[in-house]
């Protein structure tokens, strides 16, 4: 049988758990070759552990998208090892429930955390474009770019002033690459609903059964069901798809 990324060279950032593990566990399991980046060592280390024991090839680093140097080695990774990178997933990202800010209106966030969640979450996400796009332009078959924003990318939820700020700058700088580098890279951002990984159980301790409740589809996503549409994005079966948001959300947003 083949698979949706047979033959692909792809990297995903934030792949020590949640949405990134089962991303790097499904490309695997669709043919593609794989560089898994996590600012935590342990846990990409895990990934990689049950990436290799389903067959699957994978070099585990150890990046912070803090970083415009560790970002750069993470690219060079796939080079090195693999030739080329087709395919490149940006999926690491914060909360501000993370950084102390859960529940703080707009006003009431620290300057600090703010700086710190746009310098991770936007910051971090361009750098890793910027290395991408490098490769990506200077090798013969281009390549296809996935940035993880968020449904707080494309609408408003009150408490998360510095994170949606950081996830609808993700979508712009989408939609501009995307123009920009067109045809011969493909440039999109998966906006995520609620989705059952360790990122949400703060929120989900405060707030779950009014959230369940706003959800037509009355449940939490599997982060499976994001490695899927995010395996497809980057497949050539999505060949004409580009600048888009594309939402997996239960129907939240189709009201
Ligand atoms: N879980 C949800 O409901 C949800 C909803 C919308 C969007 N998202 C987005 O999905 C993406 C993945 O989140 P998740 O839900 O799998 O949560 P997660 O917390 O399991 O994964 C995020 C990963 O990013 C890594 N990370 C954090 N800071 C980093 C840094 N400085 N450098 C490198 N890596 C760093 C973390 O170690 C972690 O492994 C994030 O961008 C998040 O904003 C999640």
């Amino acid at each position: 049988m083949t698979g949706l990324l047979d033959g692909k060279v792809a990297l995903i950032t934030g792949a020590a758990g949640g949405i990134g593990r089962a991303s790097a566990q499904l490309f695997a399991e669709e043919g593609a070759r794989l560089v898994i980046s996590d600012i935590g060592a342990e846990g990409v280390e895990e990934t990689a552990a049950l990436v290799r024991d389903a067959g699957g090839e994978v070099v585990p680093v150890v990046a912070d998208l803090g970083s415009r140097d560790d970002i750069r080695a993470m690219v060079a990774a796939a080079v090195d090892t693999w030739g080329r990178l087709d395919c490149a997933f940006n999926n690491a990202g914060i909360t501000g429930g993370q950084i102390g800010q859960g529940g703080r209106l707009t006003a009431e966030w620290d300057e600090d955390a703010f700086d710190r969640i746009i310098d991770i979450n936007l910051k971090g996400t361009w750098l890793c474009m910027v290395a991408e796009l490098n490769q990506m332009m200077a090798q013969e078959a281009g390549g296809a770019i996935l940035s993880t924003a968020s449904l707080a990318g494309i609408q408003g939820f009150p408490t998360t002033t510095g994170y949606s700020a950081s996830k609808h700058a993700i979508v712009g700088m989408t939609k501009t690459a995307a123009m920009e580098y067109a045809p011969k890279v493909r440039v999109n951002a998966l906006c995520p609903g609620y989705v059952d990984t360790p990122m949400l159980t703060d929120t989900m301790s405060r707030r779950g059964e009014l959230i369940l409740g706003q959800i037509p589809f009355g449940r939490l996503a599997d982060p499976r069901e994001m490695a899927q549409m995010a395996a497809w994005a980057l497949s050539d079966r999505a060949s004409y798809v580009s600048g888009q948001c594309l939402a997996v959300d239960g129907a939240f947003t189709a009201g």
